[in-house]
């Protein structure tokens, strides 16, 4: 029988959270009851999502009793908790936290590259990609289906709110803390020495940049940088996938951006792979350097494509192209993807 499934939104005072809010609100509406969850400290606490406002309900199993859908859009800890309880009680879960995201059994899903895996959850759990990795597997996914990917170089230039709420909230501090001293930056230490290293960065983030993001795993790599690989690899189904990528945190407020060289299987062209760029769902080509035409964050954030520019083929491997992406990470790269996801398993109650 074709009813609207009832959603929850678990999460949904963080920073992805108030995003997937704004989405559900603008997106076309698919749901029936839209619950909203987070943690005690939220509880009691109106949010509004599709011009309504609805209280906020602190995390209980029972908050789970008829909810067809959850979205997590919580830390990964809670995420391991609480999915599989939600699962248990009948809901798909849809989550957003690196709990699942390597499991074999919890598909990882981006809707313009791999829907149908969508449909194999023997845990009843979803995953959607870390934001990294979604800022550029749409366009990657369109150029991967033309030439056949063999391998990825990537250096990222990923946004304070990747980082979650404390990530926006410092870096905001730390501009504050600098604005109007025409003297920093030009000292070693001096930055430091004024915002100190409170928050989620291990170095200043005003006037620098920050070559970490995540946890230190073996042989040097940063968390966030075996994400990219390993993670890349599971959504386009190329488990020998090469993979090498840099991550590094920059002043920007919110959307990801990154440097990607990326070699196929056989010789592309750059005029071709603009087309292919131009003609993909969930894709914006702005690529006419002439005019000093490309994407930056700050002409991206807010929106939901993934931009393109600087599309050039290797000088020196005819099977090569470098390319500039940019996309928002709360949006596609968190809440947007995860909604999308959402959608595809409510036709499974629509249709
Ligand atoms: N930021 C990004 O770019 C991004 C991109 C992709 C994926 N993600 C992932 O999405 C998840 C959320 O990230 P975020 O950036 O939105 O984090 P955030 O701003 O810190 O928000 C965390 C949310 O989780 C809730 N929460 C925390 N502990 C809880 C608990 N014990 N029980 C119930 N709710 C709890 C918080 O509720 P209270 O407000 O009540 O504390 C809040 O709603 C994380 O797994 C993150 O890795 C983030």
């Amino acid at each position: 029988m074709s009813r609207k499934p009832t959603l929850a939104v678990v999460g949904a005072t963080g920073a992805v959270g108030t995003v997937m809010l704004d989405i559900l609100s603008t997106r076309e509406d698919v749901y029936g009851e839209i619950r909203l969850i987070a943690s005690p400290r939220s509880a009691g606490k109106k949010l509004t999502v599709r011009g309504e406002e609805v209280v906020v309900q602190a995390l209980a199993p029972e908050v789970f009793d008829g909810v067809d859908i959850a979205m997590f859009d919580v830390p990964d800890e809670v995420s391991a908790v609480w999915a599989p309880i939600a699962a248990e009680r009948g809901a798909v879960a849809v989550d957003n936290s690196g709990a699942f995201r390597m499991d074999p059994d919890v598909p990882l899903v981006v809707p313009e590259v791999n829907p149908d895996a969508a449909k194999a959850r023997p845990k009843g759990i979803i995953s959607n990609p870390n934001c990294t990795t979604l800022s550029m597997i749409v366009a990657l996914g369109a150029l991967h289906r033309q030439w056949g990917l063999a391998e990825l170089v990537v250096a990222s230039y990923q946004a304070a709110s990747g980082a979650g709420q404390e990530g926006i909230d410092t870096l905001y501090s730390q501009i504050e803390k600098i604005a109007g001293n025409r003297e920093l930056g030009q000292r070693a230490g001096d930055v430091r020495a004024v915002v100190g290293t409170e928050g989620p960065f291990p170095a200043p983030l005003a006037l620098n940049v920050v070559p970490w993001a995540g946890s230190l795993k073996d042989g040097g790599w940063s968390s966030e940088e075996l994400k990219v690989r390993n993670e890349s690899r599971k959504i386009l189904g190329l488990p020998g996938l090469k993979v090498s990528a840099t991550c590094v945190r920059v002043p920007v407020i919110t959307t990801h951006s990154l440097a990607v060289h990326a070699v196929f299987g056989s010789e592309v062209d750059q005029r071709e792979a603009q087309a292919v760029l131009a003609a993909a769902p969930g894709v914006v080509l702005s690529d006419n350097p002439e005019a000093y035409e490309f994407p930056t964050p700050n002409d991206v954030v807010g929106t939901d494509p993934t931009w393109v520019g600087r599309v050039r083929r290797s000088l020196d491997d005819p099977k090569a192209l470098d390319l500039f992406l940019c996309g928002d990470n709360l949006r596609k790269g968190a809440a947007l993807n995860t909604a999308q996801i959402a959608e595809l398993v409510a036709t499974e109650f629509t249709s």
